[in-house]
């Protein structure tokens, strides 16, 4: 059985080179919310949530009206900056990024107006970045919303398939997702992965990633699930 014997020095490099992963998400009736809720608790990653600058919209009213109008201007000058919503200033620096997870309700078989808007400003600052997609519908299909996706993030790295949940699903999210996270090879190119064979020096405390204790000292990771934890305080994939 192999055996590695990792110091915390060692532990210390593998998080200096650890590629960062930031979550950006809309979401009007919090489908896509509790979905990145349940990837946050998968993975290790910054999550940004884009708001409209008009507040108390009601997107469903009148058979969808305000977000159908809003579509329906993109779609006709996809272009002009004036196509798209307004949204609240996202302070967050793209940069720090190696992976991006965009979270998107569908609307009319696109991508929702206010994801748009952030990603026809910030979407070429992704180039080159791996870029992950999940959308949830009620049950048309996705490709609309990729192509908007590829159109606003022209250069970026995309990784395939993209998930589909549909909003009947959303509680089935958490297995979806870690089929997903394995399908795009998720914790082959991010964050520290160890194998139950690895072992830890002699003093540490795991924590579940929603905060219960789960051990402190002389356990032997082999008796712990696949997942991701908080070891030492760094969050860590266990890979079985
Ligand atoms: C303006 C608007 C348009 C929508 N258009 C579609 C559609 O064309 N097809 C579909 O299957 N669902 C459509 N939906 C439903 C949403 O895609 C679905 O409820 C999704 O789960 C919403 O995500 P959220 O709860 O995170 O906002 C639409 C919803 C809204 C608000």
């Amino acid at each position: 059985m192999k055996r590695i014997f990792l110091s915390l020095l060692l532990l210390a490099s593998f998080f200096a080179i650890q590629a960062k992963t930031l979550v950006v998400y809309y979401s009007y009736t919090y489908n896509v919310h509790n979905i990145v809720a349940e990837l946050s608790r998968q993975i290790d990653a910054d999550v940004v949530r884009i708001e409209p600058a008009e507040k108390g919209l009601d997107y469903a009213a009148d058979n969808y009206a305000i977000g159908s109008a809003q579509i329906a201007a993109i779609r006709n000058n996809p272009g002009d900056a004036a196509s798209y919503p307004a949204i609240d200033p996202v302070n967050v620096n793209l940069a720090d990024y190696d992976c991006i997870i965009i979270g998107a309700p569908l609307w009319w078989s696109q991508m929702a107006a206010p994801l748009q808007t952030y990603l026809f400003h910030n979407g070429k600052a992704m180039a080159g970045k791996k870029i992950g997609l999940i959308v949830s519908s009620a049950s048309s299909g996705i490709s609309g919303v990729e192509a908007d996706a590829r159109r606003l993030i022209p250069d970026g790295d995309f990784l395939t398939p993209s998930l589909w949940i549909r909003s009947s699903q959303t509680s089935n999210a958490s297995s979806l997702i870690a089929g997903w996270l394995s399908q795009i090879g998720y914790h082959n190119f991010s964050g520290i992965t160890i194998t139950p064979d690895d072992q830890f020096p002699a003093k540490y405390t795991i924590f579940s990633v929603d905060g219960r204790m789960i051990a402190s000292n002389a356990l032997s990771l082999q008796t712990l699930g696949r997942g991701l934890y908080i070891i030492n305080g760094k969050k860590i994939y266990l890979n079985d």
